[in-house]
């Protein structure tokens, strides 16, 4: 266990580095093509039911255990509970390794976008042809692992850095560059002629479309979006001072997070449905669809090379907090030091990426029960490790862990009402509402 542990320099700075873990390629990539193929506004609605019925409280209580215990995942499961609930916390660990070898795949893509929309070579409005190019790029052997791998490298040297030096300096600057960029990407879009009906589709419920099945894309989407269930929220909250507000803080970055999914479909749906493309093109709505929407519009090629920037930012700014927690177990339990275990986890992470990427070409035969690896990666880590591990964290804060309430009572204000309805919450309504919406859609 580490003595001196080192703390967020600021709690501007903290609320950015956790912003900046929430908001990610799942909030401009996933939430608007998950939102097209699901009815639209009728999404946008259970969606925001699960982040506050929920979201909210399990990411508090995530929060909380690593505050209170000022330890990584498994050392503040082990700490505050003892038993089997280290588990959980190597659970979560094990998650990070899992998403990031398929985040840093996509994270790659955008990259090579930036390159693509700078230098004019893919200037076509035919959704055909930029169909064939997406597909044809993914493919390739080659370049979207080296693209990969320059991403991973790029988000190990900012976690070498540390807290305040590395992560929280990085979040502070490249945080509100994002911000400006979606702003300036939402007006350009809203302000297109014909913009309304994408609006409408994003905005106007259509239930007949609901099913089980929406409810779970929801509470997945959900989790992935907060950064739930997998210790970072734990990790990030380890740095963090007792004095800070904790309830306050979570509900700030939970704010920024849905306002940032909420902006992102304002930017894409507008813009799709002006230029008269399909919404719910799937996950190729990023790729396909919007250079075509680009290629469309006048200085298409700044806003491309803006939107792509501002999708690797968010990508840079979440890798950083997927890879912070096994690291600071590493750290933290076997001492080693902070380079050698980032320059190790990234190797590893790395190369389990590679048969995310070769998935999308050679490999794309190999399937295991009808999915192929990226789909197979994915649909464990969200689908299952994260409402698991959110699970479980309630679970423990709910009834094992005896202190919880007492912990959060520094926060004077919000200590009543709220405290026994959160408790509620972690109790009943989060394992109850997990449980029977991963039943519902799993065995239906
Ligand atoms: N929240 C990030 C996104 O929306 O892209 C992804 C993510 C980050 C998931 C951190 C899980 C996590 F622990």
């Amino acid at each position: 266990m580490s003595t001196a542990r080192e703390n967020w320099g600021s709690r501007f700075g903290f609320i950015m580095a956790a912003a900046g873990s929430a908001v990610g390629i799942g909030n401009i990539w996933r939430f608007p093509y998950t939102t097209g193929t699901n009815g639209g506004g009728a999404f946008l609605l259970i969606y925001l039911a699960i982040v506050i019925g929920f979201g909210l409280s399990v990411a508090i209580a995530e929060m909380l255990v690593g505050r209170a215990a000022q330890r990584n995942p498994v050392g503040a499961f082990r700490a505050l509970g003892g038993g089997a609930w280290p588990l959980v916390g190597f659970g979560g660990v094990l998650t990070g390794f899992v998403i990031l070898s398929f985040y840093i795949v996509v994270a790659g893509w955008t990259l090579a976008y930036i390159g693509f929309m700078a230098s004019g070579s893919i200037d076509t409005t035919d959704p055909e042809r930029l169909s064939q190019v997406f597909s044809g790029f993914v493919a390739d052997p080659l370049r979207p692992i080296l693209y990969s791998g320059v991403f991973m490298a790029l988000t190990a040297w900012i976690v070498v850095g540390g807290i305040a030096k590395g992560i929280e300096r990085w979040n502070k600057i490249l945080m509100p560059a994002l911000f400006v960029i979606l702003l300036v990407l939402v007006l350009r879009s809203v302000t297109l002629d014909g913009a309304a009906e994408g609006l409408a589709f994003f905005l106007k419920p259509d239930f007949g479309a609901v099913t089980a099945g929406t409810f779970y894309a929801a509470i997945a989407q959900a989790f992935f979006s907060l950064s739930i269930g997998m210790g970072t929220l734990l990790t990030y909250g380890s740095y963090l001072s007792k004095q800070e507000h904790l309830p306050k803080a979570t509900l700030t970055v939970a704010m920024i997070d849905t306002g940032v999914a909420v902006l992102a479909g304002l930017m894409i749906m507008p813009a799709v449905f002006a230029f008269g493309f399909d919404p719910s093109a799937g996950p190729g709505l990023t790729f396909v669809t919007l250079p075509a929407v680009f290629a469309s519009m006048p200085f298409g090629a700044v806003f491309g090379v803006l939107f792509f920037t501002l999708l690797a930012i968010a990508a840079l700014t979440s890798a950083v907090s997927i890879l912070e927690p096994m690291v600071s177990y590493v750290v933290d339990e076997h001492r080693f030091s902070r380079r050698k275990t980032v320059i190790v986890a990234s190797l590893i992470c790395f190369a389990l990426g590679v048969p995310a990427s070769l998935s999308f070409g050679i490999w794309s035969g190999f399937t295991i029960g009808g999915r192929t690896w990226f789909d197979l990666v994915d649909f464990l880590a969200n689908n299952i490790m994260l409402p698991l591990g959110g699970l479980f964290t309630a679970l423990f804060v709910g009834w094992a862990w005896k202190r919880a309430a007492y912990e959060l009572s520094n926060e004077g204000a919000l200590k009543l009402p709220w405290t026994p309805v959160w408790l509620f919450v972690l109790r009943f309504l989060a394992p109850l509402g997990i449980l029977w919406i991963m039943a519902s859609a799993l065995f239906a």
